[in-house]
């Protein structure tokens, strides 16, 4: 179906309004043409007419004798070429006339005559008189309100008709030549125009899963269709990103949970290859339980990982006391942090604050926080907690606020003294699976998920969380939450940029 194709359609628009304007514009000029033309011979009629009229009826012409195209000669010094002109009198009888007409007369209708009775000029076309039509003009000569003879002046409209005939051809032949031209150009312009999106659509049907580097050449000129590629493009740039990362994600995950299977495998078969005592047994079966605990839980991790990818996990919010959770998970960990060497403090200046929150997740968000500190710090070390209150303020600050308010967020940094982060993985210490020494943190338990976890609770609540480090020396992690206030609902951050003003 050619009108599903979007060239053969522009290519007809096109040539439908040019085809409408060619036609009006040449009727316009046909039809004004030929009422100039006509206008002209019907002037020329009534001036000479006039002019016969007064020569004739004045009381001192020598018009009234004689041969009447010498008598118009010498007494009007002009000799109307192609006119044809006879006089009759009050009661329509011919009186004299031109000698171009020699012994025919010019007709006169009835209309013409009732209406030069009544002092009225007529015009009329005549078609029958002769080949070429004729215009005739009746013009009565009054004389003390009473007609006193008619004038009757004629000439033929042969030229005219023949410059309008002349014209209609030239149209008929111009117009449709000149549309058959814009539709070969219309169609040219079409094809120009709409090829690249032909190479989008060819580009799109060979692109699968498997080939997502393919991209379209984009053309030189900067117009809608470049931005249409470059879009696409960019589109599958971000596909391809995706699907890079999810079977990275796949793969490291496989290979996360094949370590501890293959460790679990190992200690069965070996177990079995012999009787064994019940204290080996009960040896081994304590180490596969610590296998199948840490498998628990990465699949836990991932699980929740992967919910909170689909925005299926719903946070249990609701007013709590930041300053009373931080106590409690200090509390807690400060036995870990004891068994290790470490010490554990925590400061806070700025009083009780509160947040609007899932309790459950701040805490696990702090105690993963101070789990590693425990983790990267050698013994002798010390972890500290500090909590102060920031105002930001919008004017390109921390948070895109609504304008005009002023936010306050709850400033938790947790620091260690421990072995730090090198600059060039502080960017990727949030990546899932992550971790800067494998064996290390797998000797410790971890999986890299744990900062993941942080990075989205954070984020969930609206707020922020940053890394500093310094390789040897040791690392801050600065998380910014949101205070609870009684408006709470109309402030909605959108993205964590900058510290405005510290309180
Ligand atoms: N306080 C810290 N000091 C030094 N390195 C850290 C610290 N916290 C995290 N890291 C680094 O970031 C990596 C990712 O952390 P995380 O996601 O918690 O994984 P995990 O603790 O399971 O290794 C860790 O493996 C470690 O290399
Ligand atoms: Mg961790």
């Amino acid at each position: 179906m050619p009108f599903h194709n979007l060239r053969f359609r522009l290519t007809l628009w096109y040539v439908l309004i040019l085809g409408v304007l060619l036609i009006s514009f040449s009727s316009f000029l046909y039809l004004t043409l030929s009422k100039s033309l006509h206008r002209d011979v019907d002037n020329r009629l009534r001036s000479l007419a006039e002019l016969i009229a007064s020569e004739s009826s004045s009381p001192l012409s020598k018009f009234g004798f004689g041969n009447f195209d010498q008598a118009l000669e010498r007494s009007l010094n002009l000799r109307p070429v192609g006119k044809f002109i006879q006089v009759l009198d009050e009661s329509g009888n011919i009186g004299r006339k031109s000698d171009n007409l020699r012994n025919v007369q010019l007709p006169i209708s009835l209309t013409a005559l009732k209406n030069a009775s009544k002092g009225v000029v007529t015009f009329e076309t005549n078609r029958s008189f002769s080949n070429s039509p004729l215009r005739i003009i009746t013009f009565p000569v009054l004389e003390q309100n009473h007609m006193s003879k008619i004038i009757q002046v004629a000439s033929s409209l042969e030229d005219v008709e023949d410059a309008l005939n002349t014209l209609f051809i030239i149209l008929m032949v111009a117009v449709p030549l000149a549309l058959l031209v814009a539709s070969l150009g219309g169609q040219f312009l079409a094809n120009k125009a709409l090829g690249p999106v032909d190479r989008i659509t060819q580009t799109a049907r060979i692109i699968t899963s498997q080939s997502l580097n393919q991209r379209i050449e984009p053309p030189k000129a900067k117009d809608e269709i470049s931005r249409l590629i470059e879009t696409f493009n960019d589109m599958i740039s971000r596909l391809d990103q995706s699907f890079r990362q999810i079977k990275q994600f796949t793969a490291d995950a496989s290979h996360e949970l094949k370590t501890p299977l293959t460790i679990l495998k190992g200690e069965v078969e070996v177990a079995l290859r012999r009787k064994r005592t019940d204290q080996e047994y009960i040896q081994v079966l304590r180490s596969n339980l610590e296998e199948i605990n840490r498998m628990s839980k990465i699949v836990e991790d991932l699980l929740l990982l992967s919910r909170a990818d689909c925005g299926e996990v719903r946070l249990e919010r609701e007013d709590i006391n930041l300053t009373e959770i931080l106590t409690e998970v200090v509390a807690q960990m400060s036995f870990l942090a004891r068994t290790k060497n470490l010490r554990l403090e925590m400061s806070n200046h700025s009083g009780e604050m509160h947040i609007f929150g899932d309790r459950l997740r701040i805490r696990e968000l702090f105690i993963n926080l101070i789990e590693n500190g425990i983790k990267y710090t050698e013994a002798g070390g010390a972890i500290r907690i500090h909590l102060t209150k920031e105002s930001l303020r919008e004017e390109g600050g921390l948070l895109t606020w609504a304008k005009g308010d002023q936010a306050e967020f709850a400033k938790v940094t947790v620091s260690d003294t421990g072995i730090g982060i090198a600059e060039e993985d502080q960017g990727k210490i949030f990546n899932r699976f992550f971790r800067v020494d494998k064996a290390r943190s797998r000797e410790e338990g971890g999986s890299g998920l744990g900062l993941s976890i942080c990075k989205w609770i954070v984020e969930a609540h609206h707020g922020e969380i940053r890394v500093e480090s310094q390789l040897g020396s040791g690392s801050s992690f600065i998380v910014r939450l949101p205070l609870y206030s009684v408006n709470h609902e109309k402030l909605r951050p959108k993205k964590v940029i900058a510290v405005a003003q510290s309180g």
